[in-house]
């Protein structure tokens, strides 16, 4: 068979915090699968990673810590890096994007775009904090989306509904540095024409997937882009951190991160060139049409895979000069929550990569993360469910069936590979199934169906088991030696075939199986064959699979979310305001008459409350909390004299008093029923 030549990369992680095992499930460790699979069937594949360095994630963490964006991505380089190789990913490279060579990388597309007159320059109004004198570009700001009634959406991107749109669209926007409302101020930037790219988009996206089967949730993605309808995207932004704009009159300009950071896979490329002695080599992968390329990311960076770098790309190639590929997959992964909810830091829910392999080793993380992909639906990290496939499958199972198959070699063989004589119809069985298991667990690989992939080889471990346990080399070994000779061969090649399927799962394991079978790999296609030679001398077995106690995953579950932290924004501390200025807040008593919910959003309700002398719509972002009919008749408090704001589209004349505890669920601020309607809270 052919060998293909492939690029792979996993989505550079922002180097402003460490990696946890929500994304390590998303974009890394299926992909690393599925390269190291790769590996096996010999083809010539390159695995691309590194930091992304700059943009607001950074100067956002910066600021906070109150130290230099080189000092946090220095920081989170190094352990992420590390993160990375206890985890045991193969990368080729793991590149950074502040080095020179990315700066380059980037400054060269965006001449050669601006060169060729495509980009469009454009004054517009951008949100501006006064008390700073700064420009609030990106996540600076937040606000409730526009589209879906999600607080603490960003300012031109919702998490919640996928939805883009213009900073200024944002409701009721705040500046993440001060707390205050930010202006509005004129200033220039560069566009993307994106909008001139979308029949071309649509025509990639289309054929790419009739010939190579994207992912539902993929297409699903793009074709709302699409029906929204593509819009020019500005490629620069005020800000002091990131690749300097090289243009005359652009002080204080830098790319929009998003536009350098895919570039980062290229140029990450051209880093190992430099590393292996070739500078070219590179070109033969990125500038080569027979390079199948495949992107994997998590679902929230989507877009920027299947959309902005095609159309990058394809502007690029539009000069006629060296022509670069476009991603030929981009199997992206939803989300992984732990124990039910989202991770987050400031909750103390979750944990990081880091120091999960503190304590844990690196296989049965990858074996559980691996068996559990939120493939094509969010699914969750369990620490019992870690416990379980740990003992009952990697140690119970595999290792069980390795263990008690050397012990018996040992004991019986002189740890020599038993000699194979007539085969009865189980041994037959057992050696076809190895013959047809590479194939059978490549073609779910291939297809990315890593889930699926992961559940067969254990099951072969299953049947190898039951095959040892039906094969009773205990009773004939004393009655009839050649039979259990036999027995005992076909479980050492089981063993060996395991060890290379299993590899690119548990490559920790698989590379200590290997030493104890004294062999080595021998390519995926081969690897059912019966590898090992009679007579062929065996090393002493050790344990793959320490079991993990009851009390140790007692102990993280009381640890879990076990802070009264609360979130930055909570902990800050505002500046002083007078009696006056509080007063200007009307907070009034008032009685939900009416409650139902907001048609295609699953957070808004739409409220009449009562003030006493008047009635009011206010749409509130409680319906995640609280049902239409359990909410009606609470006397509340609400903010009277904010003004009105539109929500899906909804007029929304007013705000509701609600904190929200530690685990996210939402308490109302309400009142006694004896207080009259419309009174005033002071
Ligand atoms: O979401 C993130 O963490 C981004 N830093 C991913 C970037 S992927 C690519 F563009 F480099
Ligand atoms: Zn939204």
């Amino acid at each position: 068979m052919n060998k293909e030549k492939i690029i792979v990369t996993s989505a550079l992680p922002y180097a402003n915090g460490p990696i946890h095992l929500g994304h390590l499930s998303g974009a890394y460790l299926p992909a690393d699968i599925y390269v190291r699979y790769k590996r096996l069937k010999g083809d010539d594949i390159l695995y691309i990673c590194g930091s992304d360095e700059h943009g607001v994630p950074i100067t956002i963490t910066a600021d906070k810590e109150n130290v230099k964006p080189q000092d946090i991505i220095d920081r989170f380089h190094s352990i992420n890096k590390e993160s990375f190789e206890k985890f045991g990913m193969s990368f080729d490279i793991y590149s950074r994007t502040s080095l020179p060579e990315h700066h380059e990388t980037a400054k060269e597309f965006f001449l050669e775009y601006f060169n060729r007159g495509l980009l469009k320059e454009k004054k517009t109004l951008q949100f501006y904090d006064e008390s700073k004198s700064m420009f609030l570009p990106d996540r600076y700001v937040e606000g409730t989306c526009p589209k879906c009634g999600n607080e603490g959406a960003r300012s031109d991107e919702c998490e919640n509904c996928g939805a883009l749109y213009e900073q200024t669209e944002l409701v009721n926007p705040v500046s993440k540095i001060s707390g205050n409302r930010p202006i509005l101020k004129e200033t220039t930037h560069w566009y993307f024409p994106l909008s001139e790219f979308q029949s071309r988009l649509e025509k990639y996206v289309n054929e790419t997937n009739e010939k190579y089967g994207w992912k539902e949730t993929v297409l699903q993605y793009c074709r709302s882009w699409f029906n929204e309808g593509l819009k020019d995207r500005a490629y620069t932004r005020d800000l002091d951190w990131g690749v300097k704009v090289p243009l005359d009159g652009a002080d204080g300009k830098v790319f929009y991160v998003w536009f350098e950071a895919v570039l980062g896979y290229i140029s990450a490329t051209k880093e190992l060139s430099k590393l292996r002695g070739n500078e070219n080599l590179w070109k033969e992968y990125w500038q080569n049409p027979d390079t199948k390329y495949v992107a994997f990311i998590g679902k929230d960076n989507i877009v920027f895979h299947t959309i902005i770098f095609p159309a990058m790309l394809m502007a690029w190639n539009d000069a006629g000069k060296e022509q670069y590929i476009l991603p030929q997959n981009v199997p992206a992964n939803e989300f992984l929550n732990f124990e039910g909810k989202k991770f987050s830091k400031s909750r103390n829910w979750g944990i990081d990569a880091i120091d999960f392999l503190k304590e844990f080793p690196a296989d049965p993380l990858r074996y559980t993360l691996a068996a559990n992909l939120p493939e094509n639906r969010d699914t969750d990290f369990y620490w019992k469910e870690f416990q379980a496939r740990n003992n009952n499958e990697l140690a119970d199972i595999l290792g069980n069936f390795i263990n008690r198959t050397f012990t018996f070699v040992h004991k019986h063989f002189d740890g020599v590979v038993p000699q194979k004589f007539e085969l009865e119809q189980r041994d037959i069985e057992m050696i076809e199934l190895l013959n047809q298991y590479p194939e059978k667990i490549a073609d779910y690989l291939e297809r990315y169906k890593i889930k699926d992939a992961v559940t067969e080889i254990m099951n072969l471990a299953r049947t190898a088991n039951k095959y040892f346990n039906d094969s009773e080399p205990w009773k004939s070994v004393k009655t009839n030696r050649e039979k259990c000779s036999t027995s005992l061969n076909i479980s050492l090649q089981t063993i060996y075939t395991l060890a290379e399927l299993f590899s690119p799962i548990i490559p920790f394991s698989s590379e200590k199986i290997f030493k104890m079978l004294n062999s080595n790999f021998v390519g995926w296609n081969e690897s059912g064959k019966e590898n090992l030679r009679e007579g062929h001398k065996l090393n002493i077995p050790e344990i793959l699979f320490v079991k993990i106690e009851d009390s140790v995953i007692e102990e993280k579950m009381k640890n879990l979310g076990s802070t009264s932290e609360l979130t930055a924004k909570e902990k800050e501390v505002l500046p002083q305001i007078t009696y006056e200025d509080f007063m200007k807040t009307q907070l009034c008593v008032a009685k939900i008459i009416e409650a139902e919910k907001v048609n295609k959003s699953e957070k808004l309700l739409k409220l009449k409350v009562d003030l006493g002398d008047e009635q009011r719509q206010i749409i509130a972002g409680i319906a995640k909390a609280f049902s239409p009919e359990e909410i009606i008749g609470k006397k509340v408090i609400v903010v009277a004299n904010l003004k009105p704001a539109k929500l899906m589209g909804l007029e929304s004349q007013g705000m509701i008093l609600a904190v929200e505890n530690e685990s996210g669920s939402l308490n109302l601020l309400e009142v006694d029923n004896n207080i009259s309607l419309g009174t005033r809270a002071k």
